[in-house]
C-alpha cells in the first residue's frame, strides 16, 4: 500500500474515534504523519511503498490512538524545544504550550550572571530540561511529588546528558536550603482545574493522565497556585520572576493571586503556537 492511501485511511478513522478531542482542525493528518514517520523512521514521499509489516505496525498504532492514548505515550517520547523528552503512562504529557513557558524562562536566564532556575511541578523534567540545554552555565533543579516523576526525570537528564538536578517532595520542600534567595526563575506548570471540573476534561486527558496532575483537588483550581505565590519569595533573588502555566480562561484570576500577593510587574503573556495567553509572570515582592 503507498504512503498516501495508509495516511488517508488513518486520518479518515482517527476522525471517527470519540475518544480524541478534535479541538484543532487537521490534527488528525498531523498525528497520523506523526505516526507514520514513527514507523518508518523518515518522512515517505506520498507514492513511497509500505511493506506488510509496515502497514501493520501502522494500523496497531492507529488503533491505540483512536482508543484516546496520547501519541508521546505511544512513541515513548516527546519533542520538545529540539530535544527529546522520555514519556510513560503515569507522568503528565508535555505540553506544546509549555514551550513558551520554558522560552521566557531561558530569555530571562540568558541576562543573569550565574543563573539559578527552579522548575516546580516538573513531570517529567520537560521544563528544567529544556532550560539546561539552552542555558548550560544555569543550576537547574525541578521538584515534583510523584517518585515515578521524577524517575523519569533523572532519567531524561542522563539520556541527554544535561545538568539538572530533581527531587521528590511537596513543591519548595526537596529544594536544598543553600538556594533561599538564589532564585532568579521559578517555573511552574501546576495541576489547576477545579476539583468539580475533572469529569468536563477531554477523554484523552481525564483517562490517561493521573489526577494529580491535574486538580490539586481544591474546589476553584487555586490550591497550588496560592501556595506557589506565597512562598516564591523566600526562593527568588530580588527582582527574580515567577513564571506561571495555566489555562487562557484561569489567567484573571491568576494576577489577582499574584497582586494580592506583592509581586510586581504582574503580566500575562501571548505566546506559542496558538498565541493565547497562558503564562502569567511577576517579579518578587520587595
Ligand atoms: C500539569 S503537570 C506539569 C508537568 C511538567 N511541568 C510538564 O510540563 O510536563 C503538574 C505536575 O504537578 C505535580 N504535582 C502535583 N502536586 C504537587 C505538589 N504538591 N508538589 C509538587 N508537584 C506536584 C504532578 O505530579 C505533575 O507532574
Amino acid at each position: 500500500m503507498e504512503a498516501k492511501r495508509a495516511l488517508s485511511r488513518a486520518v479518515k478513522r482517527l476522525k471517527t474515534s470519540p475518544a480524541i478531542d478534535h479541538w484543532q482542525k487537521g490534527r488528525e493528518r498531523i498525528e497520523a504523519e506523526d505516526l507514520l514517520m514513527h514507523v518508518l523512521g523518515y518522512e515517505p514521499e506520498p507514492d513511497d511503498e509500505l511493506s506488510g509489516k509496515q502497514r501493520r505496525r501502522f494500523e496497531a498504532l492507529v488503533d491505540r490512538r483512536m482508543s484516546g492514548e496520547p501519541i508521546p505515550y505511544i512513541k515513548g517520547y516527546a519533542d520538545f524545544r529540539g530535544i527529546e523528552i522520555l514519556t510513560r503512562p503515569g507522568v503528565f504529557v508535555p505540553r506544546d504550550s509549555s514551550e513558551f513557558l520554558a522560552e521566557q524562562a531561558i530569555r530571562r536566564l540568558r541576562r543573569r550572571k550565574h543563573p539559578v532556575c527552579v522548575d516546580l511541578a516538573t513531570g517529567g523534567g520537560t521544563i528544567a530540561l529544556a532550560v539546561a540545554d539552552e542555558v548550560p552555565t544555569a543550576v537547574v533543579w525541578g521538584t515534583d511529588i510523584a517518585g515515578d516523576a521524577v524517575k523519569l526525570a533523572r532519567k531524561n537528564a542522563k539520556a541527554l546528558g544535561l545538568r539538572a538536578k530533581f527531587g521528590i517532595g511537596d513543591m519548595f520542600e526537596p529544594l536544598p536550603k543553600r538556594l533561599r534567595a538564589s532564585v532568579d526563575v521559578v517555573t511552574v506548570h501546576p495541576p489547576y482545574v477545579p476539583a468539580g471540573e475533572i469529569d468536563d476534561l477531554p477523554d484523552e486527558v481525564r483517562d490517561w493522565e493521573p489526577a494529580h496532575t491535574l486538580t490539586d483537588r481544591s474546589t476553584d483550581g487555586l490550591g497550588l497556585i496560592g501556595r506557589t505565590v506565597a512562598e516564591s519569595p523566600w526562593w527568588l533573588r530580588p527582582n527574580g520572576w515567577l513564571l506561571m502555566e495555566v489555562s487562557p480562561d484561569r489567567v484573571k484570576e491568576v494576577k489577582r493571586v499574584y497582586s494580592a500577593g506583592g509581586f510586581r510587574d504582574v503580566q500575562s503573556t501571548k505566546g506559542g503556537e496558538l498565541k493565547v495567553t497562558r503564562v502569567v509572570v511577576g517579579r518578587r515582592p520587595r
